[in-house]
């Protein structure tokens, strides 16, 4: 089962401010989009409140202790992949995303051009499982708050 990690990032790790996004990038938007269409997304408790409802052409699958009307919700993260079928994208928080480097195969990070003030963070990337693959310039556009790259780790075949 291919499993994805996709993320937007500060150059000081922040990845959330009062619950929202700590900033406006459209065309990051898009991206994400290309990414996860298709496949399953799995996310906290508060990235789901954040987005409000279940993102269209995608299965939703939310981790929490709460019942939440309108989603699938699981207690962990491993209960949620054991539901999902096909391809999925781990999207967030900071939880899902710690946990789910046991997990992911790729991990895709938007390394946003910016250090804005947050109160969420990516957790560090170990080095050990994961190499830094590609990094390619994104293209900003007139309404993009900042700048971006397009970094892509995938995860190193186990050591013998
Ligand atoms: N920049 C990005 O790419 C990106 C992506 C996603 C989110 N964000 C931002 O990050 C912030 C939200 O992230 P967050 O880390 O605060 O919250 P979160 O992970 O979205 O939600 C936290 C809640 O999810 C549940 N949960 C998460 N992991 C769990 C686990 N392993 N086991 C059991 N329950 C788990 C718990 O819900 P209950 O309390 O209901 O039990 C927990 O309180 C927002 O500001 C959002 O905009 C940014």
């Amino acid at each position: 089962m291919s499993i994805i990690m996709v993320a937007a990032v500060g150059r000081n790790g922040v990845i959330g401010k009062g619950g929202d996004l700590p900033w406006d990038i459209p065309s990051d938007r898009k991206h994400f989009k290309a990414l996860t269409v298709g496949r399953t997304v799995i996310m906290g408790r508060r990235t789901y409140e954040e987005l409000g409802k279940p993102l269209p052409q995608r299965r939703n699958l939310v981790v929490t202790s709460r019942a939440i009307d309108g989603v699938e919700t699981f207690p962990s993260l491993d209960a949620a992949l054991a539901a999902a079928e096909g391809p999925v994208a781990l999207i967030g928080g900071n939880a899902i995303y710690a946990e789910g480097m046991a997990h992911a195969d790729t991990i895709h990070i938007t390394r946003v051009h910016g250090e804005p003030e947050g109160d969420t963070v990516f957790p560090t990337i170990d080095t050990a499982r994961f190499r830094l693959a590609e990094t390619a310039p994104g293209e900003r556009g007139p309404r993009d708050e900042y700048g971006f790259d397009f970094e892509t780790y995938v995860r190193l075949p186990k050591s013998a």
